[in-house]
């Protein structure tokens, strides 16, 4: 295949190119936009990726002038911007920053907003491209569309686009997400609409289909024959810090991570490839395999291979943490998880019997993201007499954060006359190889969104399915006669021995992280 007929060549070559636009973000004075938003847009700039005619306005409650709007910012900047904060570009960049005043529901709000807008189009010439980032509560999503539409706000005019960002989360079980599902699209064409997941716009996610689809090494050993488990591990050191405990207390493990982002990692590496690399193609394939989950129904069959638990007082890093429990704004009798660890079936041909074990928690030793896949042993080792080494088997290892990059464990024989052998390692690092640091997630997405390009977002089908999976989950544990047991792990330590018995029955351990 030539270059010009290879789709991913044709993509990547393409893609962002942000269109003139002004965003307006609701929610503005929250945590997200100082410490993730602005940054990402600061740095877009830094790299010239922002189109010069760009507005960003702030819509929040609070009474604020511009100024001192800018002057938030500014000192967020200082202490997240990935490249440092640089005084004149931050001027001149911050120019671009408005505020706007107004309650969530107040209409007058919306058409004071409005007038606003098309008074920047006239005075910079922008076209009046607009995106309207729901980066507030959740309970403030649908009264916000609500009012945009009635401004008629929700349509792009003369050819120009208007689109909405949602920030999770994206609903707290099927329901929610159908009900906000169904008021989005009362107001923005599905095509318009950009769920984000910050997990997809990390490039390490983003290379596992390039390492997949772009190496003929890799695909041809991707399935049931070769593949005796993939482990997926999501690790924390921190615990509820910034007074995290309110929300966290209501979702737990299970909802805040595994529902979007663990699936979403799960999808890229099952996926089949798509015919192209476009939004839908992409996402089809994904969709396809939170599909063919096989479910788990029932307290009897969740407690077989869902281990839930909550850390007690412990260290992590020397430093000594205190339980779950009693964390700020915890309920001292909470039964919500920290920890959940998963093994998952995934029934399709490709899959069949191939264990996917996820896990995921906080207070754990380190903050370490990855996916390791782990190959069946030769089916006959010529070496009979060799004494091989307790890990033997062929480990892929896709680091995701942070020391991202991909190593593959091999056995090698050690030098000398005896025919002895050792597990070595093939590393490639992001550092190393490329000699800058990654993009921030956000700024990936945030261009994506400008551009019009939806790939690295969920759809509405992905997130529906994931929840109906999840639901059944969260009803065994809350609402069976039975629920299965909460665990418990000190803080420090790698989880409940119960998640290590979950691998054990199936004569398989976690990967050492
Ligand atoms: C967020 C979760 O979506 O992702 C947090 O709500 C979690 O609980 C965070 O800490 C992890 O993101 P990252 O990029 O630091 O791994």
């Amino acid at each position: 295949m030539s270059d010009l007929e290879n789709p991913f060549q044709e993509t990547l070559l393409q893609r962002h190119r942000a269109e003139p636009c002004t965003v307006v973000i609701f929610g503005a004075t929250g945590d997200l936009t100082n410490r993730k938003l602005i940054p990402a847009f600061y740095n877009v700039a830094a790299c010239g990726d922002l189109p010069p005619q760009f507005k960003l306005v702030g819509f929040a409650r609070r009474e604020k002038t511009d100024e001192v709007f800018r002057k938030e910012l500014e000192e967020g900047n200082r202490k997240n911007s990935r490249q440092g904060h640089n005084d004149e570009l931050w001027n001149s960049f911050s120019q671009s920053i408005h505020y706007h005043r107004s309650e969530f529901e107040d209409p007058a709000g919306y058409v004071q907003l409005k007038l606003l807008l098309d008074q920047f189009d006239k005075e910079r010439g922008t076209t009046a491209n607009r995106l309207f980032y729901l980066a507030s509560a959740p309970e403030a999503f649908k009264p916000i569309l609500e009012m945009l539409k009635a401004a008629g706000l929700n349509h792009g005019v003369d050819g120009k686009w208007a689109r909405v960002v949602c920030e999770k989360p994206f609903g707290k079980d099927l329901a929610t997400a159908r009900a906000l599902n169904a008021a989005v699209a009362e107001t923005f064409e599905e095509k318009d609409t950009y769920r984000i997941d910050h997990y997809l716009g990390k490039e390490t996610a983003q290379n596992i289909m390039v390492l997949r689809f772009a190496n003929a090494l890799f695909e041809p050993n991707w399935n049931s024959k070769y593949i005796d488990n993939v482990q997926i591990t999501c690790a924390e050191n921190l615990g509820m810090e910034g007074g995290r405990g309110g929300y966290y207390d209501t979702a737990g493990a299970l909802r805040d991570m595994v529902q979007n982002h663990l699936f979403q990692l799960l999808s890229l590496v099952a996926m089949e490839p798509p015919t192209d690399l476009s939004a839908d193609s992409v996402r089809d394939e994904k969709v396809k395999v939170i599909r063919a989950l096989r479910p788990l129904i029932g307290p009897e069959a969740v407690g077989a291979n869902v281990i839930r638990a909550q850390y007690t007082a412990g260290s992590v890093d020397g430093v000594s943490r205190v339980g779950y429990r009693q964390e700020d704004r915890v309920n001292p009798e909470s039964q919500t998880e920290a920890y959940v660890a998963l093994r998952l079936f995934i029934d399709t041909w490709r899959w069949q019997g191939v264990p996917f074990y996820i896990r995921v928690g906080k207070q754990l030793p380190k903050k370490a993201t990855e996916i390791s896949i782990h190959f069946k042993k030769p089916p006959q080792v010529p070496f009979a007499t060799a004494r091989l080494p307790g890990s033997s088997e062929n480990t892929l290892v896709i680091r995701i954060q942070p020391d991202e990059g991909i190593a593959l464990r091999i056995l090698a024989k050690q030098p000398g006359q005896a025919l002895s052998m050792q597990q070595v390692k093939m590393d490639f690092r992001y550092s190393s190889s490329f000699g800058k640091a990654s993009p921030e997630a956000y700024e990936r997405l945030l261009l994506d969104a400008m551009a019009g390009d939806a790939t690295l977002f969920a759809r509405r089908d992905e997130v529906e399915s994931a929840w109906k999976f999840i639901d059944e989950i969260e009803h065994a544990w809350h609402q069976s006669a039975t629920p299965p047991t909460m665990c418990e792990y000190p803080a420090g330590s790698w989880g409940p021995k119960e998640a290590d018995d979950l691998l054990r029955q199936d004569g398989h351990a976690w990967r050492l992280l």
